[in-house]
């Protein structure tokens, strides 16, 4: 009879033992990845009772710690001197360097070595069951690059619980060195520092579902960023983010920004008005109107020079120059609103008459831009609004968005109270160093009225182009990546990615998969991956409100447990 055979009332094998009526079956890790895999947690373990993981750590002291990361230098050095023997020489540097780095952050207490037990314990209520779970354990380690070992005959040691054996008899494989870094990874992130008193539910970790409250009127900027390739779920996050942020604080005033027309339906469900900007009944915005600046005539002067060169992304230098001086000279005669008719006028007058920018400016006065031409007469007075650019023509989106941003900005400036503007699909004004700078600028001020921006597009990289651009990402408190599609190696050294986390983000699973978004939060010093997933209600909310009626997964419960809840 094989050893193994289960035998009635017998409570140990050589890879198992019956605790009460589970059966437990322990793993060791033999070989850890180069780069612990970021949130390898909640691949490794969802949350389910058939699987454990033990760790104990012990600080090593710092000499011993120097002493044993020049060991290893001193390996890798002598078996390069000898060529490299049966290692590959790039992968001898690679250790020489490491271990280089290592002993400087050593030395700079930037890190420090620990001597690491860790298991992981298989269980079930069959031995066979107990067998597959750690099988499947076992496989998933292996494909995020763990190489692990299962404990022969060592069953009483592998099981003995932290500390009993006083670290002299354990199985090989159980002790390990790692750093702190390599240590913190396999903790979840339950710092009670991001979980601000008053904040909003903006996530669960996704190692161990965990909510992750987040208050961002209590941050140096008011302003957050969400980034994510199409479908991700930003518009949806961000909708999530302004509706429970009105729960809690009813009196937040929510603008949007909206150039597809998505959010009609939230802000109607919030009791707001929709400015329908291809719809003249409801009223004109005039990009000219110099309340925007409070009267300031040479600021609205430089902000309607932008808002042209969004628009006319191709002048050249003279006549740029032309058209800042025929905007200046509209505005220097006097404090009144001008229309686009008179701009036209100046072009038309001025020394470059007979050159492109008359023929230009004919879109205000006969053209598909005539709805801007005249007066101010759109008012709205509700706390909650949205501007929808759908309909419009896709060239004219930034010029629309320009002015609207500007009108934005002056309608917050002075009214009491906490201010959010969504912003999508800011890659319309990203693209354009004018208009950048011009949200930068905006960024920075909001905040001084209790306002902040939660800005949305696909790709940082649109923002990493210019300096504006990232002027204005480093003032944001809070950063979203949903998936991407690609995170370039300037985009990890900017956000302060590594390579596992940037490689997760290309991963990351999508709502249409999952039923809810995995996302990375980078929040002040720390990285959260976090699952953003919306309960029942709020789904049936925002599926109907958002883009006009979305379909719900055939089984949103599933999604919730998927998402560890
Ligand atoms: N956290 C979520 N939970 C459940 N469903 C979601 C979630 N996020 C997004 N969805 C659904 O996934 C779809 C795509 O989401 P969304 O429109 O927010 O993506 P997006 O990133 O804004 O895409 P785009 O760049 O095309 O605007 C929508 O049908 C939305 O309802
Ligand atoms: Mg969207």
């Amino acid at each position: 009879m094989s050893p193994e055979m289960p035998t009635p009332g017998r409570s140990e094998g050589t890879t198992w033992r019956r605790r009460g009526r589970r059966y437990v079956c322990p793993l060791l890790v033999r070989q850890f990845p180069s780069e612990l895999p970021f949130g390898f947690l909640g691949r490794v373990a969802p949350p389910s009772p058939g699987v454990e993981l033990t760790l104990e750590a012990d600080r090593i002291p710092a000499d011993r710690a120097l002493e044993i990361v020049q060991g290893a230098r001193s390996v890798a050095e002598t078996e390069l001197l000898d060529g490299g023997g049966g290692a590959s020489v790039a992968q001898l540097e690679v250790e020489r360097r490491s271990a280089d780095e290592l002993g400087r952050e050593l030395a700079g207490r930037l890190q420090e070595l620990w001597r690491v037990g860790l298991r992981w314990v298989a269980s079930a209520d069959s031995r066979a069951r107990a067998e597959g779970e750690r099988l499947r354990l076992t496989e998933r380690l292996a494909a995020v690059g763990f190489r692990t070992r299962v404990p022969r005959y060592e069953i009483a040691e592998a099981l003995a619980p932290p500390g009993r054996w006083g670290g002299q008899r354990r199985p090989s494989g159980y002790w390990q060195t790692m750093t702190t870094d390599g240590l913190a990874a396999f903790y979840p992130f339950g710092d009670e520092s991001i979980v601000d008193p008053g904040g909003v539910l903006v996530g669960l970790s996704l190692s161990d579902a965990s909510p992750v409250f987040l208050d961002r009127w209590a941050q140096a900027s008011y302003s957050w960023g969400v980034f994510g390739t199409t479908g991700a779920g930003k518009s949806f996050a961000a909708s999530l983010i302004a509706l429970r942020t009105r729960w809690l604080r009813p009196e937040t005033e929510l603008v949007v920004l909206d150039p597809l027309g998505e959010y009609a339906g939230l802000v109607q469900a919030l009791g707001g008005t929709v400015v329908h900007l291809r719809d003249p009944s409801q009223g004109r915005l005039n990009p000219l109107d110099p309340v925007t600046t409070g009267g300031d005539l040479r600021e609205k002067a430089s902000r309607v020079v932008t808002m042209l060169r969004a628009l006319w992304p191709s002048l050249r230098d003279e006549e740029a120059a032309t058209l800042d001086a025929a905007v200046s000279r509209l505005y220097a005669r006097g404090d009144r609103e001008p229309t686009m008719d008179e701009l036209a006028e100046e072009l038309a007058r001025g020394p470059a008459a007979d050159g492109r920018l008359p023929t230009l400016a004919e879109v205000f006065r006969t053209g598909s831009l005539a709805g801007v031409n005249g007066p101010t007469t759109l008012q709205v007075e509700d706390r909650t609004l949205a501007v929808d650019l759908s309909g419009l023509p896709e060239e004219h989106l930034p010029f629309h968005l320009t002015y609207v941003l500007d009108w934005t900005y002056h309608r917050l400036v002075g009214r009491p109270g906490p201010k959010i503007v969504l912003l999508d699909e800011a890659h319309l004004i990203a693209r354009h160093p004018g208009t950048i700078e011009f949200l930068d600028r905006a960024v920075r001020h909001l905040r001084h009225f209790r306002a902040g921006l939660l800005l949305l597009t696909q790709d940082p990289e649109d923002l990493l182009q210019s300096s504006s651009g990232r002027s204005l990402l480093r003032n944001l408190s809070a950063t979203a990546f949903l998936r991407l599609a690609e995170v370039s190696p300037a985009c990890r050294a900017f956000f302060g990615l590594s390579t596992s986390e940037a490689e997760w983000l290309t991963k990351a699973r999508l709502p249409t998969d999952a039923g809810y978004a995995e996302s990375l939060w980078r929040v002040g010093p720390w990285h959260l991956p976090l699952a953003i997933i919306a309960s029942t209600p709020e789904y049936e909310l925002l599926g109907s409100a958002l883009g006009g009626g979305r379909d719900l997964p055939a089984d949103p419960a599933s999604a919730a447990r998927a998402g560890g809840l």
